[in-house]
């Protein structure tokens, strides 16, 4: 008998227990939900040092049969049978125990972002404009006109910032129209984002991160330490600072010196077992990311000495990207221009102007993939197995 605290042991002697018990208990199938009561013994023979010998078994909804996915099997099953019949899968202790530290993880960094002065905030996820690039947006009709799904908080945390909360931080889902099948994306995601007013330049955002990550993976390590859960010494010890590499010197290891290209997936592995083995810390930071990458985004705040340079980041550990972030613009005329030379149209972004038009203080934040995070920590082979009922290309259901 299996319940969330894990398996018990019901033993029905012969001779001593009622014969309809037994013949209840050899014709129930496996899964089945029941409410049992009896009396405890202590006991050698069983995992918990107890047994339970039951007087009476009501049996509360039997389990059809075959299943589809074995609960207590050792053989395991491939990943996308497992996620076919996720609520099964859910059910085997070595599958929730991946929660139980999602669990752990998000409440130590509630409590690092309280502890700072953060409030929690909650922004609109369905939309008129995108924010990170057009090619993953998800439209909606939304009652006739055309909107969109939010690919990122990015617009409404920092006109927060505009509106004087100064730092503010959400938890939500984030949606990329991502066609690509890897084993790091996914089209619905968590997203954990941090906004922070009043920055004196992007090492305060850097700071301000590790300081919040190591402070949530301290605190989840202590807390799963009193749940026995299995992956709690994978957790690793937090050595800040991160070293922080810029761009320029991981392009000329990668042999590209100036090209100012995009890393792909293999390009960020050979760059974390390089950091890795030069700097001695699985987190590293990527910096100063040129404007001819991704990090081009509209709302970069690029170097004043060089303004084919961002003051965009991302946070690697061992070859995966799990955060980006930077310090914003912050200057409305600047903005407006960056928005045109990206091809957007300020008109659409009105609202998110009008934050700017009537004192905006200097800031900056990130976005950390929260699915990413517990793949890197865990060891896991793939995204999916970070997230409840995860959604992919190909996958809507369950
Ligand atoms: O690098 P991204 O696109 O940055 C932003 O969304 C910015 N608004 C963040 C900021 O504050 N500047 O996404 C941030 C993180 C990535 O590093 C990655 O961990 C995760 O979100 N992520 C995904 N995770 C799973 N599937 C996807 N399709 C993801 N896209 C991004």
């Amino acid at each position: 008998m299996r319940d969330r605290s894990g398996g018990t042991q019901v033993t029905l002697k012969k001779g001593v227990a009622d014969p309809a018990l037994f013949a209840l208990l050899a014709e129930l199938p496996r899964e089945s939900v029941i409410d049992v009561t009896g009396t405890v013994r202590k006991s050698e023979k069983s995992n918990r040092g107890v047994e339970l010998f039951p007087d009476r078994i009501d049996v509360l909804t039997r389990a059809g049969v075959p299943l589809p996915l074995g609960v207590v099997d050792k053989v395991s099953a491939d990943l996308d049978t497992r996620l076919n019949h996720r609520v099964l899968d859910l059910r085997k202790p070595e599958v929730r125990a991946i929660f139980e530290v999602r669990t752990a993880l998000l409440a130590g960094f509630r409590d690092a972002f309280l502890d700072r002065g953060f409030l929690e905030i909650e922004t609109p996820k369905i939309l008129r404009a995108g924010a990170e690039g057009g090619a993953t947006l998800f439209a909606v009709d939304y009652f006739g006109s055309p909107a969109y799904l939010a690919q990122s908080p990015q617009l409404y945390k920092q006109m927060l910032i505009g509106a004087g909360f100064e730092r503010v931080f959400e938890i939500a889902p984030a949606f990329r129209a991502e066609p690509s099948d890897t084993v790091r994306h996914l089209t619905e995601f968590g997203s954990l984002d941090a906004e922070i007013g009043y920055i004196d330049g992007v090492e305060d955002v850097r700071r301000i991160l590790e300081e919040v990550l190591a402070a949530a993976i301290d605190s989840a390590r202590r807390r799963l330490a009193g749940w026995a859960n299995p992956f709690a010494p994978r957790l690793p010890e937090v050595r800040t600072p991160f070293p922080r590499i810029p761009f320029a010197s991981a392009e000329r290891w990668l042999g590209r010196a100036g090209a100012g290209i995009d890393f792909g997936t293999e390009d960020e592995k050979a760059i974390g077992e390089w950091a890795v083995k030069e700097h001695g810390n699985p987190f590293y930071y990527l910096i100063d990311f040129p404007t001819s990458t991704k990090e081009r985004t509209f709302y970069a705040q690029r170097q004043d000495a060089d303004p084919s340079r961002t003051w965009y980041f991302d946070l690697d550990y061992r070859g995966t990207e799990i955060v980006s972030g930077g310090s914003r613009e912050h200057r409305l005329d600047r903005v407006i221009s960056n928005l045109k030379s990206a091809g957007l149209d300020p008109a659409s972004f009105e609202g998110y102007l009008e934050a700017f038009r009537f004192g905006m203080p200097p800031h900056g934040g990130w976005g950390l993939g929260v699915d990413r995070l517990v793949m890197v920590l865990l060891g896991l082979g793939n995204v999916r197995e970070a997230r409840l009922f995860p959604r992919d290309r190909y996958r809507l259901d369950p």
